[in-house]
């Protein structure tokens, strides 16, 4: 599903030339867990960010997902690439604190999607993520277990091939962990791929391949 060959990624800043991604290599196979750890600053996020399309890889990098060449594809196909392909779940959430629950799990697909039929949708989803009781309250209102259950279902509305994870459980209390845990488990054995990237020493052996960035 996703092949991943001399990645290297540097950042031009104006003291200089950072290297932060040297020649990663792996291969995510279609319904595989891989979970990537390291320390704070390693290259994580970084690296999420060049899988998804968000920032570009340095020359001569492979990044392929299915048939698609990521590490040269144009601005508006890795846009379809995201919003078809790709669920993104982050640390902070991400909700929209103006919106209630329901539209916040709409929004990925608002502008391009049936509404009434998105509106189903997000119940259903929301049910999944057994917020059905919450569906009309806003972020302010809930717990940060929640919340990233909300933003779960979020990224859920696309039926993504693979769930990106960047430290969904890092603001967590444990219950809550285990909680989203639970959950991306049943995404999994449902057949989405899953990358999570975790500083959690707890949660590194789930999944079929760890990766630890140096
Ligand atoms: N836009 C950027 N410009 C310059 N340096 C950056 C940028 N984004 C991240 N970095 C640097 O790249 C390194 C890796 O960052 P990051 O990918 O966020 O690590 P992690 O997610 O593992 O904490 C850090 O040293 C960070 O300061
Ligand atoms: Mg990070």
């Amino acid at each position: 599903m996703l092949n991943v060959g001399r990645l290297n990624k540097s950042y031009l800043t104006v003291s200089g030339e950072i290297s932060v991604l040297k020649n990663i290599n792996f291969k995510l196979d279609e319904g595989e867990w891989l979970t990537i750890i390291g320390r704070s600053g390693s290259g994580k996020t970084t690296l999420l960010q060049c899988l998804a399309g968000l920032i570009p890889a340095d020359q001569d990098s492979h990044i392929q997902f299915e048939d698609k060449l990521i590490h040269e594809a144009k601005e508006k196909d890795l846009q379809s690439y995201r919003r078809n392909d790709l669920g993104f779940i982050y640390q902070d959430y991400k909700l929209f604190d103006q919106f209630n629950c329901e539209l916040n799990v709409m929004l990925p697909l608002l502008p391009f999607e049936d509404k009434v039929k998105l509106k189903d949708k997000a119940h259903h989803l929301l049910q999944k993520v057994n917020l059905t009781e919450r569906i009309e309250h806003y972020p302010s209102q809930l717990s940060g277990g929640e919340k990233q259950r909300v933003a779960i279902a979020r990224a859920l509305i696309n039926d993504p091939k693979l769930l990106i994870c960047d430290e969904p459980t890092g603001n967590l209390d444990q219950h809550s962990r285990d909680e989203v845990i639970q959950l991306l488990k049943e995404l999994n054995r449902t057949g989405t791929s899953i990358i999570l990237v975790t500083h959690d020493q707890d949660l590194m052996d789930i999944g079929q391949q760890t990766l630890e960035l140096h």
